[in-house]
């Protein structure tokens, strides 16, 4: 059965590595029948979450902060597969992934228990040097949190201007990764 992909790029550079890598997966998921759906998060008008644990009442639109959440919500619910895609930023994830993250949690407030949607998951990254462990650290322990299953990481070190990607395995990678998806 054909699967829907969610792909979140937490890169502000549009033509960048990060968005290389979410290009050459989509072309491979595509290619095995796949839908994919791609938010370019800083384009987008999102706000941090406020933790005020007062969403959830309406699932159509469950945060309280009413901003450009409201595009992914109904894709997140609709998803088998979330990709986090994201540039390494002080060994760690951007900000524009984390705050679209966070608000996610909007939709496990929708059950009395907290329970989040059940999905399988990506982790892509680039950086200029190779310290992913941190973030990999992170993805990990969201996986576990979250109940979800891991269906693999690409991490592309080594790249820091557009363009630097060129040639690197990890687009290769990327690409076998989307078209594995049945
Ligand atoms: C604010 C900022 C912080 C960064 N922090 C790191 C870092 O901790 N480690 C690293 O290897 N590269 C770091 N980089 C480099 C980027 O990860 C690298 O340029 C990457 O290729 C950017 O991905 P993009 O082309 O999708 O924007 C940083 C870049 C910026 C702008």
């Amino acid at each position: 059965m054909n699967k829907k992909i969610m792909i979140l790029n937490g890169s502000p550079r549009k033509a960048g590595n990060t968005t290389a890598l979410t290009a050459a997966f989509t072309k491979g998921a595509q290619a095995a029948g796949n839908s994919v759906t791609e938010f370019f998060l800083d384009n987008l008008h999102i706000n941090g979450c406020k933790g005020c644990f007062g969403g959830g009442k309406n699932p159509e639109s469950p945060c309280v902060q009413k901003d450009d959440m409201d595009q992914i919500y109904p894709v997140y619910k609709a998803a088998d597969i979330v990709v986090l895609a994201t540039p390494l930023y002080y060994w760690t994830i951007s900000g524009q992934l984390k705050s679209a993250f966070d608000r996610l949690f909007a939709v496990a407030e929708c059950d009395p228990h907290y329970r989040n949607p059940k999905k399988q998951s990506i982790l892509i990254m680039a950086a200029e040097g190779s310290g992913f462990e941190e973030s990999e650290y992170w993805y990990d322990r969201l996986q576990k949190h979250l109940g979800w299953k891991s269906l693999g990481k690409i991490l592309c070190g080594g790249v820091m201007a557009v363009g630097d990607i060129k040639g690197k395995p990890e687009l290769q990678q990327a690409y076998q990764l989307g078209e594995s998806i049945h």
